[in-house]
């Protein structure tokens, strides 16, 4: 089955895996097929923020259950990649049931993370975000660099779960070009709330955790659609229940 993990936004970029692993495996020797992994996957992005900096939490509801499928295709037409402007994002993240106001919040998580140098000389030359952020980067990721060493997505406080990202888009250095859209073109929703969050860091905190139960309740299976996965990079085979209740 060919894996999202291949799809055009996530082959290369998306990382940590092992982490979820290691935890899925934990969860395996103490309590096994029960715990599903889009559940770990909920809890782990919420404890992970928590830890470095977000403030107070939100709760995280359980009983999301694991596809038996992938689908590379839907992966790739559904998730938005870094080079689309505000308009496209939108549209993105209304096809799945999430708002302007969502988008805003959720891309604040560029607060903390990185990003490889392959994608971020797509945006040195440009013209929304200002010419001496532009300049640093070009140093940083040189035309000869190894395409994925990595940069920090916030330049400010890299590893702190913050709102200096949006602080960031204000004085025009956000890396991504679907970072610097949301200040960058003028729009009733996206721009007062950049100010708002940049300003207000109980504000982006709050609507963070509201837009991430919202995006973490997107068409779940539950009940008895899907299955427990054994190992999350993999479906079960058709006999796995069968041998792990042996
Ligand atoms: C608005 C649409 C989004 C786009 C276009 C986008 C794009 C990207 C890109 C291109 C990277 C760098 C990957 C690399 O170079 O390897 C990245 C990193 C990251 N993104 Fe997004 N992203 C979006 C939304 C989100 C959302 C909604 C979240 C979570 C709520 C998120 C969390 C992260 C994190 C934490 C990293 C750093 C990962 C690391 O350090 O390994 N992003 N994103």
């Amino acid at each position: 089955m060919p894996s999202e993990k291949c799809s055009l936004a996530n082959k290369n970029s998306a990382r940590g895996f092992d982490v979820i692993d290691t935890i899925k495996a934990a969860l395996e020797a103490a309590c096994p097929q029960t715990v599903s992994c889009a559940d770990i996957l909920a809890i782990a992005s919420r404890d992970s923020a928590v830890e470095v900096g977000l403030s107070p939490g939100y709760p995280v509801f359980f009983g999301r259950r694991d596809s038996l499928t992938a689908n590379i295709s839907a992966a790739n037409e559904f998730l938005p990649g870094p080079t689309l402007l505000y308009p496209e994002l939108k549209q993105k993240f209304e096809a799945v049931g999430l708002n302007e106001v969502d988008l805003v919040a959720l891309s604040g998580a560029h607060t903390i993370g990185r990003v490889s140098c392959r994608i971020v000389q797509l945006f040195l030359t440009d013209n929304d975000t200002n010419a001496l952020f532009r300049e640093n980067n070009a140093k940083v990721c040189p035309p000869n660099v190894d395409p994925f060493k990595v940069t920090n997505l916030d330049l400010t406080t890299p590893d702190t779960f913050d709102n200096k990202y949006y602080q960031n888009l204000l004085r025009g250095e956000g890396i991504l070009r679907s970072d610097q859209v949301l200040w960058s073109t003028p729009g009733l929703i996206n721009t007062p709330l950049v100010a708002e969050f940049a300003f207000t860091p109980f504000a982006f905190d709050l609507q963070f955790a509201l837009s991430t139960i919202k995006m973490g309740n997107i068409q779940p299976l539950t009940g008895d659609q899907g299955e427990i996965r054994l190992n999350c990079a993999v479906a079960n085979s058709p006999h796995a229940s069968l041998v792990a209740s042996q």
